[in-house]
Protein backbone atom coordinates (compact mmCIF):
# COMPACT_ATOMS: atom_id res chain seq x y z
CA UNK A 1 0.00 0.00 0.00
CA UNK A 2 1.64 3.05 -1.26
CA UNK A 3 0.54 5.95 1.67
CA UNK A 4 -0.93 5.05 4.78
CA UNK A 5 -1.68 6.74 7.78
CA UNK A 6 -0.34 5.58 11.26
CA UNK A 7 -0.69 6.21 14.93
CA UNK A 8 2.77 6.31 15.82
CA UNK A 9 5.79 7.90 17.35
CA UNK A 10 8.28 8.51 14.58
CA UNK A 11 10.89 7.33 16.06
CA UNK A 12 9.53 3.87 15.89
CA UNK A 13 8.98 3.85 12.27
CA UNK A 14 11.22 1.29 10.89
CA UNK A 15 11.63 3.04 7.07
CA UNK A 16 14.40 4.05 4.87
CA UNK A 17 13.96 7.92 6.18
CA UNK A 18 12.24 9.80 8.75
CA UNK A 19 11.43 12.87 8.35
CA UNK A 20 12.12 15.59 10.95
CA UNK A 21 10.18 18.73 11.53
CA UNK A 22 13.31 20.94 12.57
CA UNK A 23 13.93 24.46 13.15
CA UNK A 24 16.15 26.59 10.85
CA UNK A 25 19.65 25.70 13.11
CA UNK A 26 19.00 22.39 12.42
CA UNK A 27 20.67 22.25 16.06
CA UNK A 28 17.29 20.09 17.90
CA UNK A 29 14.63 21.31 20.08
CA UNK A 30 11.31 19.99 20.93
CA UNK A 31 8.60 17.89 19.70
CA UNK A 32 9.43 15.69 16.74
CA UNK A 33 13.07 17.30 16.72
CA UNK A 34 13.38 16.53 20.15
CA UNK A 35 12.34 13.13 19.79
CA UNK A 36 14.32 12.10 17.27
CA UNK A 37 17.54 13.59 18.34
CA UNK A 38 17.11 12.19 22.13
CA UNK A 39 16.98 8.62 19.75
CA UNK A 40 19.44 8.87 17.28
CA UNK A 41 22.04 10.17 19.90
CA UNK A 42 24.94 13.10 19.83
CA UNK A 43 26.54 11.68 16.61
CA UNK A 44 23.26 13.01 14.59
CA UNK A 45 23.70 16.12 16.50
CA UNK A 46 27.34 16.26 15.28
CA UNK A 47 26.34 15.81 11.91
CA UNK A 48 24.05 18.57 11.53
CA UNK A 49 26.66 20.96 12.82
CA UNK A 50 28.06 20.90 9.83
CA UNK A 51 25.01 21.52 7.44
CA UNK A 52 25.00 25.39 8.13
CA UNK A 53 21.00 25.48 8.75
CA UNK A 54 18.29 25.00 6.82
CA UNK A 55 16.17 27.27 4.69
CA UNK A 56 12.13 27.08 5.54
CA UNK A 57 11.06 24.72 2.98
CA UNK A 58 13.69 23.19 1.87
CA UNK A 59 15.26 20.13 3.46
CA UNK A 60 18.48 18.46 4.39
CA UNK A 61 19.49 14.70 4.87
CA UNK A 62 21.52 12.97 7.54
CA UNK A 63 22.41 9.54 9.05
CA UNK A 64 20.33 7.95 11.49
CA UNK A 65 22.90 6.87 13.74
CA UNK A 66 20.95 4.90 16.37
CA UNK A 67 17.38 5.12 14.57
CA UNK A 68 15.62 2.25 13.37
CA UNK A 69 15.85 4.56 9.79
CA UNK A 70 18.93 4.44 7.24
CA UNK A 71 18.32 8.33 7.52
CA UNK A 72 17.28 11.03 8.73
CA UNK A 73 15.67 14.04 6.32
CA UNK A 74 15.54 17.52 8.08
CA UNK A 75 13.11 20.19 6.69
CA UNK A 76 11.86 23.51 8.23
CA UNK A 77 7.83 23.97 8.01
CA UNK A 78 6.88 27.64 8.06
CA UNK A 79 5.55 28.96 11.26
CA UNK A 80 1.88 29.41 10.80
CA UNK A 81 1.24 33.48 10.86
CA UNK A 82 -2.07 33.71 9.51
CA UNK A 83 -1.75 32.21 6.01
CA UNK A 84 -0.88 35.48 4.14
CA UNK A 85 3.07 35.33 4.38
CA UNK A 86 3.49 32.20 2.11
CA UNK A 87 2.80 29.90 4.38
CA UNK A 88 1.22 27.17 2.25
CA UNK A 89 3.65 26.79 -0.88
CA UNK A 90 6.45 26.82 1.87
CA UNK A 91 4.91 23.85 3.47
CA UNK A 92 4.16 22.29 -0.16
CA UNK A 93 7.87 22.49 -0.82
CA UNK A 94 8.78 20.87 2.43
CA UNK A 95 6.60 17.27 1.22
CA UNK A 96 8.58 18.00 -1.62
CA UNK A 97 11.89 18.71 -1.02
CA UNK A 98 11.95 15.73 1.30
CA UNK A 99 10.62 13.30 -0.65
CA UNK A 100 12.79 14.43 -3.80
CA UNK A 101 15.49 13.28 -1.65
CA UNK A 102 14.12 10.59 -0.26
CA UNK A 103 13.45 9.30 -4.10
CA UNK A 104 17.36 10.23 -4.78
CA UNK A 105 18.78 8.23 -2.43
CA UNK A 106 16.88 5.14 -3.19
CA UNK A 107 14.56 4.99 -0.43
CA UNK A 108 11.58 2.86 -0.43
CA UNK A 109 9.71 4.10 2.16
CA UNK A 110 9.54 6.99 4.39
CA UNK A 111 7.82 8.59 7.16
CA UNK A 112 6.33 12.18 7.66
CA UNK A 113 5.13 13.77 10.37
CA UNK A 114 2.83 16.38 10.45
CA UNK A 115 4.71 19.07 9.52
CA UNK A 116 3.85 22.77 11.09
CA UNK A 117 1.43 21.01 12.75
CA UNK A 118 2.84 21.69 16.58
CA UNK A 119 4.65 24.47 17.84
CA UNK A 120 4.53 26.11 14.50
CA UNK A 121 0.82 26.53 14.71
CA UNK A 122 -0.46 25.49 11.46
CA UNK A 123 -4.26 24.72 11.67
CA UNK A 124 -4.32 20.50 11.44
CA UNK A 125 -6.93 20.21 9.39
CA UNK A 126 -5.02 22.35 6.49
CA UNK A 127 -1.79 20.78 7.55
CA UNK A 128 -2.92 17.55 6.53
CA UNK A 129 -4.79 18.42 3.40
CA UNK A 130 -1.75 19.73 2.17
CA UNK A 131 0.63 16.87 3.37
CA UNK A 132 -2.43 14.14 2.02
CA UNK A 133 -2.02 16.21 -1.19
CA UNK A 134 2.08 16.71 -2.40
CA UNK A 135 1.94 12.84 -1.39
CA UNK A 136 -0.26 11.51 -3.51
CA UNK A 137 1.04 13.98 -6.39
CA UNK A 138 4.28 12.09 -5.66
CA UNK A 139 2.73 8.40 -5.85
CA UNK A 140 1.05 9.57 -8.72
CA UNK A 141 4.65 9.17 -10.64
CA UNK A 142 6.60 7.20 -8.36
CA UNK A 143 6.30 4.47 -6.63
CA UNK A 144 7.45 4.65 -3.03
CA UNK A 145 5.80 3.53 0.74
CA UNK A 146 4.59 7.11 2.39
CA UNK A 147 3.79 6.67 5.71
CA UNK A 148 1.87 9.80 7.46
CA UNK A 149 2.92 9.45 11.30
CA UNK A 150 -0.03 10.94 13.27
CA UNK A 151 1.37 11.04 17.33
CA UNK A 152 -2.14 11.83 18.78
CA UNK A 153 -5.49 11.84 17.53
CA UNK A 154 -5.65 16.12 18.22
CA UNK A 155 -3.26 16.43 15.88
CA UNK A 156 -5.68 14.83 13.39
CA UNK A 157 -8.84 16.92 12.69
CA UNK A 158 -11.51 16.09 9.87
CA UNK A 159 -12.81 19.78 8.57
CA UNK A 160 -15.63 20.01 11.58
CA UNK A 161 -18.34 19.74 8.70
CA UNK A 162 -17.35 16.89 7.10
CA UNK A 163 -17.13 15.44 10.41
CA UNK A 164 -20.66 16.23 11.59
CA UNK A 165 -22.26 15.03 8.62
CA UNK A 166 -20.32 11.37 8.90
CA UNK A 167 -21.12 11.36 12.49
CA UNK A 168 -25.29 12.13 11.56
CA UNK A 169 -25.09 9.60 8.47
CA UNK A 170 -23.49 7.15 11.03
CA UNK A 171 -26.42 7.63 13.83
CA UNK A 172 -29.33 7.64 11.03
CA UNK A 173 -27.99 4.79 9.57
CA UNK A 174 -27.27 2.83 12.88
CA UNK A 175 -31.02 3.96 14.23
CA UNK A 176 -32.87 2.99 11.63
CA UNK A 177 -30.93 -0.29 11.77
CA UNK A 178 -31.24 -0.52 15.61
CA UNK A 179 -34.76 0.55 16.39
CA UNK A 180 -34.86 -1.66 19.89
CA UNK A 181 -31.65 0.06 20.91
CA UNK A 182 -35.06 2.57 22.36
CA UNK A 183 -36.27 1.21 25.24
CA UNK A 184 -38.86 -1.94 24.60
CA UNK A 185 -42.14 -1.85 26.85
CA UNK A 186 -40.69 -3.33 30.48
CA UNK A 187 -37.59 -0.58 29.97
CA UNK A 188 -34.62 -2.55 29.35
CA UNK A 189 -32.74 -2.25 26.00
CA UNK A 190 -32.98 -4.93 23.62
CA UNK A 191 -31.28 -5.09 20.70
CA UNK A 192 -33.23 -7.24 18.12
CA UNK A 193 -31.17 -6.63 14.56
CA UNK A 194 -33.40 -5.26 11.98
CA UNK A 195 -32.72 -6.46 8.11
CA UNK A 196 -32.93 -3.97 6.12
CA UNK A 197 -32.89 -4.82 2.43
CA UNK A 198 -33.69 -2.99 -0.76
CA UNK A 199 -35.41 -4.65 -3.98
CA UNK A 200 -32.33 -4.92 -5.78
CA UNK A 201 -29.91 -6.06 -3.07
CA UNK A 202 -32.29 -9.20 -1.63
CA UNK A 203 -32.90 -10.53 -4.96
CA UNK A 204 -29.45 -10.99 -5.82
CA UNK A 205 -28.52 -12.37 -2.29
CA UNK A 206 -31.62 -14.73 -2.49
CA UNK A 207 -31.53 -15.94 -6.31
CA UNK A 208 -28.21 -17.09 -5.54
CA UNK A 209 -29.65 -19.68 -3.28
CA UNK A 210 -32.86 -20.27 -4.81
CA UNK A 211 -34.97 -19.72 -8.06
CA UNK A 212 -36.94 -16.61 -8.26
CA UNK A 213 -40.83 -17.27 -9.07
CA UNK A 214 -41.29 -15.99 -12.55
CA UNK A 215 -44.22 -13.90 -11.31
CA UNK A 216 -41.79 -12.24 -8.92
CA UNK A 217 -44.23 -13.70 -6.02
CA UNK A 218 -43.14 -13.13 -2.14
CA UNK A 219 -41.80 -15.73 -0.95
CA UNK A 220 -40.27 -15.89 2.70
CA UNK A 221 -36.52 -16.75 3.32
CA UNK A 222 -35.68 -17.85 6.49
CA UNK A 223 -31.86 -16.69 7.45
CA UNK A 224 -30.44 -18.05 10.58
CA UNK A 225 -31.62 -17.07 14.22
CA UNK A 226 -29.85 -13.80 15.31
CA UNK A 227 -29.20 -13.39 18.57
CA UNK A 228 -31.60 -16.37 19.60
CA UNK A 229 -34.93 -14.29 17.40
CA UNK A 230 -35.67 -16.09 14.30
CA UNK A 231 -36.36 -13.25 11.66
CA UNK A 232 -38.36 -13.84 8.87
CA UNK A 233 -37.20 -12.16 5.51
CA UNK A 234 -40.43 -10.99 3.35
CA UNK A 235 -39.39 -10.11 0.17
CA UNK A 236 -41.95 -7.43 -2.12
CA UNK A 237 -43.08 -8.78 -5.31
CA UNK A 238 -41.66 -7.60 -8.09
CA UNK A 239 -43.45 -5.04 -9.19
CA UNK A 240 -46.02 -5.90 -11.96
CA UNK A 241 -44.39 -4.32 -15.78
CA UNK A 242 -41.19 -3.28 -14.48
CA UNK A 243 -39.56 -0.77 -17.18
CA UNK A 244 -38.04 -1.95 -19.72
CA UNK A 245 -34.32 -0.48 -18.02
CA UNK A 246 -34.48 -2.30 -14.63
CA UNK A 247 -35.38 -5.67 -16.79
CA UNK A 248 -32.26 -4.41 -18.66
CA UNK A 249 -29.95 -4.57 -15.98
CA UNK A 250 -31.31 -7.61 -14.65
CA UNK A 251 -30.42 -9.31 -17.90
CA UNK A 252 -26.84 -7.26 -17.45
CA UNK A 253 -26.26 -8.69 -14.63
CA UNK A 254 -27.69 -12.14 -15.27
CA UNK A 255 -25.38 -11.93 -17.97
CA UNK A 256 -22.27 -11.46 -15.55
CA UNK A 257 -23.13 -14.18 -13.37
CA UNK A 258 -19.88 -16.00 -13.96
CA UNK A 259 -18.13 -12.97 -14.35
CA UNK A 260 -15.28 -13.09 -11.17
CA UNK A 261 -13.86 -9.78 -9.22
CA UNK A 262 -10.65 -9.53 -11.36
CA UNK A 263 -13.08 -9.92 -14.48
CA UNK A 264 -15.36 -7.71 -13.42
CA UNK A 265 -12.32 -4.98 -12.23
CA UNK A 266 -10.83 -5.24 -15.53
CA UNK A 267 -13.66 -4.97 -17.74
CA UNK A 268 -14.25 -2.14 -15.23
CA UNK A 269 -11.01 -0.65 -15.64
CA UNK A 270 -11.70 -0.73 -19.31
CA UNK A 271 -15.29 0.78 -19.52
CA UNK A 272 -13.40 3.52 -17.41
CA UNK A 273 -10.76 4.13 -20.17
CA UNK A 274 -8.28 4.59 -17.38
CA UNK A 275 -4.53 2.39 -17.55
CA UNK A 276 -4.14 -0.51 -15.10
CA UNK A 277 -1.89 1.87 -13.61
CA UNK A 278 -3.66 5.03 -13.32
CA UNK A 279 -6.56 2.80 -11.45
CA UNK A 280 -4.50 0.72 -9.13
CA UNK A 281 -2.56 4.19 -7.95
CA UNK A 282 -5.75 6.06 -7.69
CA UNK A 283 -7.40 2.86 -5.40
CA UNK A 284 -3.86 3.44 -3.47
CA UNK A 285 -2.67 -0.18 -4.49
CA UNK A 286 0.32 -1.35 -5.23
CA UNK A 287 1.93 -2.59 -7.99
CA UNK A 288 2.48 -6.21 -6.89
CA UNK A 289 -0.81 -6.63 -5.57
CA UNK A 290 -2.31 -5.41 -8.62
CA UNK A 291 -0.65 -7.88 -11.00
CA UNK A 292 -1.65 -10.77 -8.47
CA UNK A 293 -5.39 -9.75 -8.97
CA UNK A 294 -4.69 -9.46 -13.00
CA UNK A 295 -3.27 -12.90 -13.44
CA UNK A 296 -5.55 -14.81 -11.01
CA UNK A 297 -9.15 -15.16 -12.70
CA UNK A 298 -10.22 -16.15 -9.06
CA UNK A 299 -8.46 -14.06 -6.94
CA UNK A 300 -10.16 -12.99 -3.73
CA UNK A 301 -9.44 -9.68 -2.65
CA UNK A 302 -9.64 -7.99 1.25
CA UNK A 303 -12.69 -6.26 1.66
CA UNK A 304 -10.93 -2.96 1.99
CA UNK A 305 -9.11 -3.64 -1.73
CA UNK A 306 -12.07 -4.05 -3.36
CA UNK A 307 -13.73 -0.84 -1.60
CA UNK A 308 -10.33 0.98 -2.74
CA UNK A 309 -10.85 -0.33 -6.61
CA UNK A 310 -14.87 0.77 -6.49
CA UNK A 311 -13.91 4.21 -5.15
CA UNK A 312 -11.03 4.25 -8.03
CA UNK A 313 -12.92 3.54 -10.60
CA UNK A 314 -16.02 5.96 -9.23
CA UNK A 315 -18.50 3.26 -9.01
CA UNK A 316 -22.22 3.57 -7.79
CA UNK A 317 -23.35 1.98 -4.46
CA UNK A 318 -24.87 -0.73 -6.81
CA UNK A 319 -22.34 -1.46 -8.62
CA UNK A 320 -20.04 -1.28 -6.00
CA UNK A 321 -22.12 -4.05 -3.47
CA UNK A 322 -22.09 -6.14 -6.92
CA UNK A 323 -18.44 -5.67 -7.29
CA UNK A 324 -18.12 -6.93 -3.28
CA UNK A 325 -20.81 -9.75 -3.90
CA UNK A 326 -17.97 -11.14 -6.25
CA UNK A 327 -15.56 -10.91 -3.61
CA UNK A 328 -17.94 -12.50 -1.47
CA UNK A 329 -18.52 -9.39 0.76
CA UNK A 330 -21.27 -7.13 1.43
CA UNK A 331 -21.69 -3.21 2.95
CA UNK A 332 -23.73 -3.44 6.31
CA UNK A 333 -25.50 -1.08 8.10
CA UNK A 334 -24.29 -2.34 11.07
CA UNK A 335 -20.03 -1.90 10.60
CA UNK A 336 -19.19 1.79 10.96
CA UNK A 337 -16.76 1.19 8.27
CA UNK A 338 -19.12 0.18 5.48
CA UNK A 339 -21.51 2.85 6.17
CA UNK A 340 -18.74 5.92 6.23
CA UNK A 341 -18.05 4.48 2.86
CA UNK A 342 -21.11 4.54 1.94
CA UNK A 343 -21.48 7.90 2.73
CA UNK A 344 -18.66 9.08 0.43
CA UNK A 345 -20.04 6.72 -2.55
CA UNK A 346 -23.52 8.49 -1.51
CA UNK A 347 -22.02 11.90 -1.41
CA UNK A 348 -19.75 11.38 -4.93
CA UNK A 349 -16.88 12.21 -3.12
CA UNK A 350 -14.44 9.25 -4.23
CA UNK A 351 -11.01 10.83 -2.76
CA UNK A 352 -9.55 8.08 -1.06
CA UNK A 353 -7.38 9.97 1.26
CA UNK A 354 -9.95 11.64 2.41
CA UNK A 355 -12.33 8.76 2.73
CA UNK A 356 -9.40 7.47 5.02
CA UNK A 357 -8.70 10.12 7.06
CA UNK A 358 -12.27 10.03 7.70
CA UNK A 359 -12.06 6.26 8.49
CA UNK A 360 -8.84 6.94 10.84
CA UNK A 361 -10.68 9.85 12.82
CA UNK A 362 -13.54 7.29 13.26
CA UNK A 363 -11.08 4.61 14.48
CA UNK A 364 -11.82 2.50 11.26
CA UNK A 365 -9.22 0.12 9.83
CA UNK A 366 -8.29 2.22 6.51
CA UNK A 367 -8.71 1.25 2.97
CA UNK A 368 -5.04 -0.83 1.92
N1 LIG B 1 6.20 11.24 16.43
C1 LIG B 1 5.31 11.68 15.50
N2 LIG B 1 4.73 12.89 15.55
C2 LIG B 1 5.04 13.69 16.60
C3 LIG B 1 5.97 13.31 17.61
C4 LIG B 1 6.56 12.01 17.49
N3 LIG B 1 7.43 11.56 18.38
N4 LIG B 1 6.09 14.33 18.49
C5 LIG B 1 5.24 15.29 18.07
N5 LIG B 1 4.62 14.92 16.93
C6 LIG B 1 3.64 15.64 16.12
C7 LIG B 1 2.96 16.80 16.80
O1 LIG B 1 1.81 16.34 17.51
C8 LIG B 1 2.56 17.64 15.59
O2 LIG B 1 1.33 17.18 15.07
O3 LIG B 1 4.36 16.21 15.04
C9 LIG B 1 3.67 17.37 14.57
C10 LIG B 1 4.67 18.52 14.41
O4 LIG B 1 4.91 19.10 15.68
P1 LIG B 1 6.36 19.75 16.08
O5 LIG B 1 7.31 18.68 16.39
O6 LIG B 1 6.07 20.77 17.12
O7 LIG B 1 6.89 20.43 14.75
P2 LIG B 1 6.49 21.83 14.09
O8 LIG B 1 5.09 22.21 14.38
O9 LIG B 1 6.93 21.72 12.68
O10 LIG B 1 7.43 22.88 14.87
C11 LIG B 1 8.82 22.80 14.65
O11 LIG B 1 9.26 22.73 16.98
O12 LIG B 1 10.39 21.03 17.97
C12 LIG B 1 10.52 22.30 17.47
O13 LIG B 1 12.82 22.40 16.76
C13 LIG B 1 11.44 22.32 16.31
O14 LIG B 1 11.51 24.69 16.25
C14 LIG B 1 10.99 23.54 15.61
C15 LIG B 1 9.50 23.51 15.80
Amino acid sequence: MPFSIVRNDITKMKCDAIVNAANRTLLGGGGVDGAIHRVAGKKLLKECRTLGGCETGEAKITGAYDLASKYVIHTVGPIWSGGNRNEENLLRSCYRNSLRLAKEYKCESVAFPLISSGAYGYPKADALRIAQEEIQKFLSFNEMTVYLVVYDKSSFQLSKGLAEKIEEYINEQYVELHPYLRNNHNGESMVLPQVRYDECGIHSALDEAQEVPENGSCKYAEIPPVHGHKLHLSRKPAAKGKPESSLKSLTDILGNLDESFSEMLLRKIDESGMTDAECYKKANIDRKLFSKIRSDRLYKPSKQTAIAFAIALNLSLEETKDMLMKAGFALSHSSKFDIIIEFFIKSGNYNIYEINEALFAFDQVLLV
